[in-house]
């Protein structure tokens, strides 16, 4: 006879291998590992990661982005609260002491009965690549200090290595996912937003403290390397209740992108270049259809996308056009119908978007042969066409999506609710390694991973669906 002991281990053994059996499906795998089904709080307004830095006017919220086309330029953003104070950046290379200065402006918003701090962004300028600066805010008052590291060039075969967040908001989760970011071993250069920052919205009168909370929270990260911002839902602050009728008024105060380098008309839709890649951010809530200006934008765009200097074609979006998940099922569609033939032509590597909080990935597949009389419209392979990646599981209060469509859709290759983050390490023009990495395991851990092959230099099936 086994003794009591003994035999919880066993059943909780058994238990433990059920729960983590990836199930295989008529699709990919879905796998059954679910961190926790209750909703995660918010850190409280008190919390270690929200503090405010000493010093009068103390530079606060610190963040940084691309600031043109080719990265040679990046764009320092910071809020000060006492008074305007200066809006001058102090810059310099890592062991010179020849210190150059830019100087910025200030923007400053109201929202129902909540006044903004005074927000500075000031653009600084020819950067020499690959090389280290360190820079200086709060200049006149209390100064602070940070560093990033300027991209290489941008060309073909320069390694470089992407970190994939989305839906973040500022939860106990949302703190681990930036924490196993910032610790993965695989070091990501530049964050990838796919939207939805601080979920501010999700408070009474959608207390905008809680955007300055946000900002303080992911300090550590975005004043040391840039993030490219995607606008979702939760940044829209549309509420007609309290006279706020201006969409994203507080995002487009406190989130500039560097859209005009890019011919854009908007700061919701814009392309950089970043080492091999050319990202393409796509706007979910500004209008897409034709004669729109994201449509006619877009379709001059796409041609403009040169591969033999940047071979990989990156696309973010909010919300995703291939979900197999029961939140937000077929938000994407409409977009999808506009815009897919053109991602298929121009042969896009990869399409990241967030929205459900959950994780997926999709084989090489296209639905754009239905034209309304035909009846064509499922899902069939296609090798010219992207990998569609959902990342919204950033670890918000909204809890983690669950409920999945069954069976798991032929098209999908690997679907989990759990939170995480993914890197995309691109080693050359045919080769990246990506890989998704869930909160609960050791920051080396891949819980999903495989070889990406560049659509336009090395156009040959992946064979996803074996992954685990
Ligand atoms: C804004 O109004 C709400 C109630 O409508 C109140 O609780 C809050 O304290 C006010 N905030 C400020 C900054 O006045
Ligand atoms: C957030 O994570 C950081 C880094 O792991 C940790 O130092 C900090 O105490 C955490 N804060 C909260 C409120 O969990
Ligand atoms: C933007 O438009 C101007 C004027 O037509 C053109 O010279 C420039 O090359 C365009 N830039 C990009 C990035 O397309
Ligand atoms: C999952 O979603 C489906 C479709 O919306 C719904 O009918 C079902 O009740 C949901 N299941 C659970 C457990 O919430
Ligand atoms: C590109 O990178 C892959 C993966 O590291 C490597 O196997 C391949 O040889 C590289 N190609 C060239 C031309 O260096
Ligand atoms: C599509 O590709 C996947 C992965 O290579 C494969 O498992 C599946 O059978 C293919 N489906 C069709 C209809 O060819
Ligand atoms: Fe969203």
């Amino acid at each position: 006879m086994v003794v009591p002991k003994t035999r919880s281990l066993i059943v909780f053994v058994v238990l433990l291998l059920v729960f983590n059996a990836a199930t295989l499906c008529h699709g990919g795998v879905t796998s059954r590992f679910v961190r926790k089904l209750a909703k995660g709080d918010d850190m409280p307004l008190d919390s270690d990661v929200f503090r405010v830095p000493p010093g009068y006017n103390a530079p606060q919220q610190v963040h940084i982005t691309q600031g043109d086309l080719e990265g040679k330029a990046m764009l320092v953003s910071w809020v000060t609260m006492d008074e305007p104070g200066s809006s001058q950046v102090l810059y310099w290379i890592d062991g010179s002491d020849q210190k150059r200065s830019a100087h910025g402006k200030i923007t400053k918003y109201k929202f129902y009965n909540y006044t903004s701090g005074f927000i500075h962004h000031c653009t600084i300028r020819r950067l020499k690549p690959n090389t280290k600066y360190h820079y200086e805010v709060g200049i006149g008052h209390t100064v602070r200090s940070f560093w990033f590291m300027a991209p290489p060039e941008v060309g073909p075969d320069v390694p470089y290595t992407f970190g994939l967040i989305g839906d973040l908001g500022q939860s106990y989760d949302s703190n681990s996912t930036l924490t196993h970011y910032d610790l993965n071993p695989t070091k990501g250069q530049t964050v990838l937003f796919v939207g939805d920052l601080s979920y501010a919205d999700q408070y009474p009168n959608n207390d905008n403290v809680r955007w300055d909370t946000w900002g303080r929270f992911v300090e550590r990260s975005v004043a040391y390397q840039p993030w490219i911002w995607t606008a979702g839902n939760h940044e829209l602050d549309f509420v007609p209740e309290l006279g706020e009728t201006k969409p994203f008024k507080p995002y487009s105060n406190r989130y500039h992108t560097p859209y005009k380098a890019s011919n854009s008309t908007s700061p919701f839709f814009y392309s950089v270049k970043r080492g091999p890649a050319h990202i393409i951010v796509l706007a979910s809530y500004s209008a897409y259809g034709k004669y729109t200006p994201q449509y006619k934008w877009l379709e001059d765009e796409l041609p403009k996308v040169d591969r033999t200097q940047t071979p990989w074609l990156i696309i973010l979006m909010h919300a995703p056009w291939y979900n197999s998940f029961n939140y937000h099922y077929m938000e994407g569609e409409t977009m999808r119908v506009m815009y897919e033939p053109w991602f298929v032509k121009y042969k896009v590597d990869l399409v990241f978007a967030g929205h459900v909080h959950a994780y997926e990935r999709t084989e090489r597949i296209s639905n754009i042969a239905y034209n309304v009389v035909n009846g064509i419209c499922t899902p069939v392979n296609d090798s010219s066409a992207p990998i569609y990646i959902t990342i919204g599981d950033g670890g918000n209060l909204e809890g983690l999506a669950t409920n999945m469509t069954e069976p798991q859709p032929k098209y999908s290759a690997f679907r989990e609710s759990s939170f995480g983050h993914a890197t995309l390490d691109i080693k050359n023009r045919t080769h990246a390694y990506y890989a998704w990495h869930r909160n609960q395991d050791g920051y080396a851990v891949e819980a999903d991973n495989l070889w990406i092959f560049n659509r336009y230099w090395n156009p040959i099936d992946e064979s996803t669906a074996a992954s685990a």
